[in-house]
């Protein structure tokens, strides 16, 4: 993705809007996205929803190779792979679904993002920041979401939620360090960038969650019209 097409559109006053929901595994996005779907219906928005990993064809094929599903390739995966891997499908993600649509004026409601790799490899891997900066300076350039929901739940809640669900990926079967690490970089982020990044406490009932999203989502649309 060029360069300077990413600058012209964080610019672009007429743009969509870019809006993503993050979390550990088993804090509950599948469920609190419809939270923030229902709110931009109510307010006539267009949007698109996708994913990361995956979002395209290739991202998809990917997604496989570092959920370990993909049955063609079931071997190692070095972290720097790994990390270049997330960083590839995202570039295909941007050009083929992301920045056509914010282009366009349609809004983006995308599950997990940039701040994945910053939880994932970034603490999960023990890659630190730097070279995951360089990389989102490279692939993203200024392009950064306008609003991340992240859901927050104690390490150990996730883990048995998560593990009530279908056969754990590559990602759910690391040990609880791996993941009390990544807790802890995505609450570094929530810390770092506050104005960006909303932390919601997703340990208490869905309903109670959910209307905590929607409300950030009226809030955000409300500072916005
Ligand atoms: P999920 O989207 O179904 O939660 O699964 C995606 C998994 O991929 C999740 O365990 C987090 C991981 N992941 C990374 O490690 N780095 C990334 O940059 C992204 C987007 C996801």
């Amino acid at each position: 993705m060029n360069l300077q097409r990413l600058e012209s559109l964080v610019k672009d006053s007429d743009r969509g809007y870019f809006i993503t929901i993050e979390g550990q595994d088993g804090a509950g996005k599948s469920s609190n996205i419809e939270a923030i779907l229902n709110v931009l219906k109510k307010h006539d928005i267009n949007f698109v929803t996708t994913r990361e990993p995956g979002g395209t064809e290739l991202g998809e094929v990917l997604r496989g190779v570092l959920l370990g599903s993909n049955s063609t390739y079931t071997g190692s995966i070095s972290d720097m792979s790994e990390l270049l891997l997330v960083f590839a499908a995202r570039a295909q993600h941007l050009d083929q679904v992301i920045v056509p649509a914010l282009e366009q004026g349609t809004w983006v409601v995308c599950d997990r993002f940039t701040d994945a790799t910053f939880a994932y490899q970034g603490g999960g891997r023990n890659m630190g920041s730097e070279t995951i900066e360089r990389l989102q300076e490279l692939v993203q350039g200024p392009l950064k979401p306008d609003m991340t929901v992240l859901l927050d739940v104690p390490v150990q809640v996730g883990e048995d939620r998560a593990g009530a669900r279908s056969k754990p990926d590559r990602f759910e079967l690391e040990n609880i360090e791996f993941k009390q690490k990544v807790r802890d970089a995505y609450l570094k982020l929530a810390n770092d960038e506050p104005n960006r990044v909303k932390l919601v406490n997703a340990n208490n009932d869905l309903e109670t969650v959910q209307g905590d999203v929607a409300q950030l989502t009226h809030q955000f649309i409300a500072d916005r019209t």
